[in-house]
């Protein structure tokens, strides 16, 4: 595809300009793509009522065409103009919830293109909770279709500088609002389904969803597909939020970890690997010591601060060159409340599924099965 320069604009976070934003509405109305901040990540907008904006949305991030978008909107008034059939509990959840983290799967209305659901018959919609934003959306005055602002399959931008990394060239204007406050992406619910499901865990907890939606049903694991599934049940895929490096995560105790973690890194070493910990703050306070690059996004007290470090961390790791990532997933599985539940689905799929219990007493043969023995090549 053709380079075109990328255009960034500095805007105050909660007072965004009204000229850069005038100027990136503008953008949206001709059908060109601007990455905005929300606040969970950063989204790559178009405008979602023509066709071939969308379609550049999906060539800019290389993400295949079988994923569909969220319409981002301004005002809970706007949902009949991308939906039809809504019912009654999507303006309830919506009055509760938005502006917010939450997106929801309804019947697509025939005036929004089908490229931006990848042809389904349903759309999925959020008003976010950011001024940026917002101010952007009411400048338009059009539904907005954004996906994170990030490559296809890498983590998720929540700094216009990860924006860039991944798409600049690729993309006419970043609105640069700063770091964004959630940090993972927003929950999905569909409401199309009887009882809904959940999609995806995000921003908004279960629990929380559970007030108005008591029925709503939730997999038992995180939601996994082969390709070829996965264009049935989008947004599913295994392979998703990855760094470069093979990850394994690490399920267990802090203390069964932090012995575990000694044999394991010097094992890896003993083959030549140069290891990646990723860790809590507790934990990798406790290992500083080791040979390994260690990377923390948050103590595990405080998952609302890991949960909006987790993506940069995951990026940071690639730049320090490590052949292999061990990552921890502290929270036990009935245990998991919250952003938990996000911050474990996302390190999951950044480990494209490879969990190792590791109080099981073969565990560090089972690691070294698990790590497909790819040496990093990338330096960057
Ligand atoms: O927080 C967020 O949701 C961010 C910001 C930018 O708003 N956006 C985001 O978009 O995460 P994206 O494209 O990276 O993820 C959208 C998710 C995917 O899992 C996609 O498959 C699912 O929503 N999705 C979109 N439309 C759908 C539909 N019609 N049916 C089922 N799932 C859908
Ligand atoms: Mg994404």
């Amino acid at each position: 595809m053709m380079t075109i320069a990328t255009q960034v604009f500095h805007v105050d976070p909660a007072h965004p300009d009204p000229a850069a934003i005038a100027a990136a509405a503008q953008a949206l109305a001709e059908g060109r793509l601007v990455a905005f901040p929300t606040e969970t990540v950063y989204g790559l907008g178009a405008n979602a009522l023509d066709a071939q904006a969308v379609e550049r949305i999906f060539i800019a991030k290389q993400r295949p065409f079988s994923d569909p978008l969220i319409v981002h909107l301004a005002s809970i008034a706007q949902l009949e103009r991308v939906a039809v059939d809504i019912p009654a509990i999507a303006y309830a959840l919506a009055e509760r919830f938005w502006p917010g983290p939450l997106t929801l799967v309804l019947r697509r209305h025939p005036r929004v293109p089908p490229n931006v659901s990848a042809g389904r018959d349903t759309v999925a919609v959020r008003m976010p909770a950011h001024p940026v934003a917002l101010a952007l959306l009411q400048a338009c005055a059009l539904p907005v279709a954004a996906p994170s602002a990030n490559l296809f399959s890498r983590p998720s931008p929540t700094t216009a500088q990860h924006v860039l990394d991944d798409l600049n060239g690729r993309i006419d204007i970043v609105l640069d609002g700063g770091p964004t406050s959630i940090g993972v992406e927003s929950t999905v619910v569909d409401l199309t389904q009887s009882p809904p499901l959940l999609l995806r865990p995000g921003g908004a907890t279960v629990e929380a969803l559970r007030v108005l939606l008591p029925e709503l049903k939730t997999p038992e694991a995180p939601l996994i597909a082969s390709e070829a599934e996965a264009a049935a049940s989008p947004g599913t895929l295994l392979r998703h939020y990855a760094p470069r490096a093979p990850m394994v995560l690490l399920a267990g105790e802090t203390e069964t970890a932090l012995h575990f973690l000694r044999s394991a890194v010097a094992a890896l070493n003993e083959r030549g690997l140069r290891v990646g910990l990723f860790t809590t703050d507790e934990e990798a306070h406790s290992l500083a010591d080791l040979q390994a690059r260690i990377v923390s996004p948050g103590p595990q007290r405080d998952p609302a601060a890991v949960a909006r470090h987790l993506f940069a961390r995951l990026r940071a790791l690639d730049r320090l060159g490590v052949d292999v990532i061990l990552a921890r997933t502290v929270w036990g599985k009935s245990t998991r409340a919250g952003l938990e539940m996000a911050i474990h689905d996302r390190l999951f799929r950044a480990a494209e599924g490879r969990v190792l219990d590791i109080a099981a007493p073969d565990a560090l043969d089972r690691l070294l099965e698990l790590l497909p023995y790819r040496k990093n090549t990338q330096s960057d």
